[in-house]
């Protein structure tokens, strides 16, 4: 994890992508491997072998990703020469017994050719139904297990739903040990994201007022302004709550809710996630909200609605909003209600946390007039703009006592300047062997078995114009507790 520990290199290994000439592998896993290698301390040498249906030579995979890299602002001649030094290709063709067999062969003799160790991590960048089979077929040619250590990385979805994601677990399980499994949500690696348990328990100021006696409520918010963008076909099988909610935003809610783990190392911080994931009540129908998006306005151009998107069905009932109140029903949060949005085509791109203090108990200023005052809100921003603002009540200055709201804020842009890519991050912990950024089983079947009521009997769909902050409920959903959504 890179904000508490720098790790030392990665020793010397083989890093499989399954599915290398997809849209992941060339837009987030390739550059992430390319940028990571401009880091001479990430590791002690590696080799990256692309593995795919399609009968590509190396030079011909080496070609294609160069000119991806190259899309991604790499420098052509710098992507040039780091695929040539770095790239393998080998086809799975009909994926059967024998061209498994031949996979073997190839990255052994690779490992004897570039002199590793036989240390294997396999990134299975693959459509969910692939999953199964590629785990099958790996075990069944003796590629999971190697002379060195072997990495199975599943990117999600993590299952459709509970007893997907548990049949997938106990496969899984029955070829490699809990810990030889990176499952990989991106939203992991971010930055801004693992500085939530920093932001919580590295500084004193906010721990003792991190409760139900001081929060009066915590939003997460994570809109998109992009509609499907030609994945139509894959989302129609997914929707915003696989796509978001259940990993991403469950993810958020569990680090903000979280007790402090015992150490900052995988297995004391799963633990307390999960603990905090068991706490959280079945949820209710009646605080879920589902939107799709309508035609509408995304600054001045008038974009189509999802019905009428690419792959989508005409008459689809998918949804690409999600609005949701959960209750955490332990010490700490009783009576805390935890407000959860996503949605795509929404007003604007941004992922939040707010978390609204309560009034102070006396309203004093109140009795000199006009004086309205704003609760202290303290605003994680996780994208764009990623720091945090912490709002505070000051007096503005001249005659009377009238108040004013002023934003305390911090930006890591100023800091630090550019943020390293959550893929950067979590590859090098792949090869690092550190898991605390890594989903472990149980937290996958814990945030599954939450919506179950609501995947089962799935909520009427409202329509919401492109360009809007989602449907009119959304807001209602928030109004019967008296507040509103904070979108300033
Ligand atoms: C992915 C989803 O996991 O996250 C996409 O499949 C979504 O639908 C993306 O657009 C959002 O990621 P980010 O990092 O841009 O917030």
């Amino acid at each position: 994890m890179q904000l508490v520990s720098q790790g030392g290199p990665a020793p010397r290994h083989l890093f499989v992508i399954f599915g290398a000439t997809g849209d992941l592998s060339y837009r987030k896993l390739l550059p992430a491997l390319y940028h990571m290698d401009e880091d001479p301390n990430a590791h002690e040498g590696h080799a990256i072998l692309g593995v795919a249906r399609a009968g590509l030579t190396d030079e011909q995979f080496r070609e294609a990703a160069a000119k991806a890299l190259a899309e991604h602002g790499v420098p052509r001649a710098s992507a040039d020469k780091w695929v040539s030094k770095t790239l393998y290709f080998q086809s799975l063709g009909e994926s059967g017994a024998a061209q498994y067999r031949a996979l073997r062969e190839r990255i052994e003799s690779l490992e004897r050719k570039l002199d590793l160790p036989g240390n294997r991590a396999f990134n299975l960048a693959l459509p969910l139904p692939a999953f199964a089979p590629t785990v099958e077929r790996l075990a069944e040619a003796g590629l999971n297990k190697s002379p060195g250590w072997t990495r199975l990385v599943l990117e999600k979805p993590f299952g459709q739903d509970l007893s997907s994601a548990k049949a997938l677990n106990a496969l899984v399980h029955k070829y490699y040990p809990e810990d030889h499994v990176y499952r990989l949500d991106h939203y992991l690696g971010k930055d801004t994201v693992q500085n939530i348990l920093v932001f919580r328990f590295a500084n004193s100021l906010f721990e003792p007022i991190w409760n139900r006696d001081r929060i009066e409520r915590v939003e997460i918010t994570v809109s998109e302004q992009l509609g499907v963008e030609g994945r139509g076909a894959f989302y129609e099988n997914a929707g915003a709550l696989r796509d978001i909610v259940q990993n991403h935003m469950m993810q958020l809610l569990a680090l903000v809710a979280m007790e402090p783990p015992a150490l900052i190392e995988a297995d004391s911080v799963a633990n307390e996630k999960v603990k905090v994931l068991k706490s959280i009540l079945p949820v209710d129908r009646e605080h879920v909200v589902f939107g799709q998006y309508g035609k509408g306005m995304m600054g001045n151009e008038v974009v189509p609605g999802y019905l009428t998107e690419h792959g989508v069905a005409p008459n689809s009932n998918t949804e690409t909003f999600v609005a949701a109140k959960l209750s955490i029903n332990n010490w700490r949060w009783q009576g805390v209600p935890f407000f959860l949005r996503t949605g795509k085509r929404m007003a604007r791109k941004m992922t939040r946390i707010v978390v609204t203090f309560k009034r102070p108990p006396v309203a004093m200023f109140d009795t000199y007039g006009a004086c309205l005052f704003t609760q202290n809100r303290l605003e994680l921003l996780l994208q764009p703009d990623e720091g945090f603002n912490l709002t505070v009540e000051v007096k503005q200055p001249g005659s009377g006592l009238q108040l004013q709201t002023q934003r305390m804020h911090f930006r890591y842009a100023d800091a630090f300047g550019k943020l390293p890519e959550a893929y950067q991050t979590l590859l090098l912990d792949v090869a690092r062997g550190d898991r605390t950024l890594f989903v472990r089983a149980d937290e996958i079947e814990t945030s599954w078995e939450l919506f179950a009521p609501v995947m089962g009997q799935r909520p009427a769909l409202q329509t919401y114009a492109s360009g809007s902050w989602g449907p009119e409920a959304s807001s209602d959903l928030v109004s019967r507790y008296g507040q509103s959504w904070t979108n300033g």
